[in-house]
């Protein structure tokens, strides 16, 4: 039987939710992930330090109270990250570094995705906060999207990278950004365009799948999430860089968890819920183009160099052996979450 050991890998962006979610998802991304980046998109956000390390407290007795090894508590760690408003200060960003758990900040144009109604309105207006990263070595994670009526959602990425983007970096060329969840051969090219101070998050479903998964015969909503599976040829690309051995590509999830019935619903919620087999699914996209020799870097490696964090010294094995995902699992209060590709056989599991 075909194995593959990695150093243990890291979740550069995962959704762990809060108050009962924590139950189910932080025993799922502990299982694989030592660190994990805890995306600040509750409802209300995480938008000051002493919210981030409530939050951090949180997660870490949802931990304790766990059916999971010793071992894997002890090295799960989440980190925290700050949303930023129209309203975030450069004191905050201050505050934030001196705190030493504010790994980054996170910007979502308002509106553009799930819980992104207190974003930031006047993007380019915020740099006076931008400057105070820059200078205390935060990085900014971005969800590289524009959200005006007139632009279709299959364009919104590049629109994103092409009036926004690319002007944060003009004016803030040492400031550290990582485009999160990429989904086009542009935003990919135009990562690789960038100097080291520019990184990119791929997700498992935007290796694995592309728009025709989501649409074809019948819409399948747990394909649905931000930005939206775009066309077979990006999802090419994606895979040509994630396997190219680049460091500026690594893995973040985005692991999204909604409750199964906010997603099989008229007006259905956007997040991919990829959390437990999140490793075994990128062992498929990597095994599919016969790179398996480069997941360990994009998996373990590339994220920590970019956030200048040490590498993990413990070891996960993958084995290439059939498992069937589970249908649901219970969330909150009586409710079911539904993974990515519920009930279907994946070719790789963890050992
Ligand atoms: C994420 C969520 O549900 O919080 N959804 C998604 O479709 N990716 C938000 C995000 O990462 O944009
Ligand atoms: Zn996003
Ligand atoms: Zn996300």
């Amino acid at each position: 039987m075909q194995t593959l050991t990695l150093i243990q890998p890291d979740d550069w962006h995962i959704h762990l939710r809060d108050g009962q979610a924590l139950a189910t998802t932080v025993p799922h991304a502990a299982t694989s992930f030592n660190r994990v980046i805890c995306m600040p998109n509750l409802v209300p956000p995480i938008k000051t330090t002493a919210q981030a390390i409530a939050y951090r407290e949180r997660i870490l007795t949802a931990l304790a109270n766990a059916d999971i090894s010793d071992t894997r508590k002890s090295a799960f760690d989440p980190r925290m990250v700050l949303y930023l408003t129209d309203h975030t200060t450069a004191d905050d960003i201050a505050t934030a570094k001196s705190s030493g758990i504010v790994q980054a900040v996170k910007l979502y144009p308002a509106g553009a995705t799930t819980n992104s109604a207190d974003g930031v309105t006047d993007i380019l207006g915020r740099g006076a906060v931008f400057e105070s990263m820059q200078k205390h070595g935060i990085p900014l994670l971005v969800h590289g999207e524009v959200t005006h009526n007139d632009v279709d959602i299959f364009d919104r990425e590049k629109r994103f990278l092409d009036e926004i983007l690319s002007v944060i970096i003009k004016n803030f060329p040492n400031l550290n950004i990582v485009m999160e969840h990429i989904t086009t051969s542009d935003a990919a090219d135009f990562c690789l365009a960038q100097d080291e101070h520019i990184a990119a998050t791929i997700t498992p479903q935007h290796l694995l799948f592309n728009r025709n998964h989501l649409l074809v015969g019948g819409v399948k909503p747990h394909f649905y999430c931000l930005p939206i599976l775009k066309r077979e040829s990006h999802q090419k690309r994606l895979l040509e860089v994630a396997t190219s051995g680049n460091p500026k590509f690594f893995l973040g999830t985005d692991s999204a968890p909604h409750a199964t019935h906010t997603k099989e619903n008229a007006c259905g919620c956007a997040g991919c819920y990829s959390a437990v087999h999140a490793l075994p699914l990128y062992a498929a996209a990597f095994d599919g183009v016969g790179a398996l020799d480069k997941l360990e870097n994009f998996a373990s490696v590339f994220g920590a160099k970019f956030y200048g964090l040490p590498v993990n010294t413990s070891t996960i094995t993958l084995i290439k052996q059939e498992q069937t995902i589970p249908q649901s699992y219970s969330y909150l209060d009586g409710k079911t979450l539904t993974p990515l590709l519920a009930g279907q056989t994946l070719a790789w599991s963890i050992q």
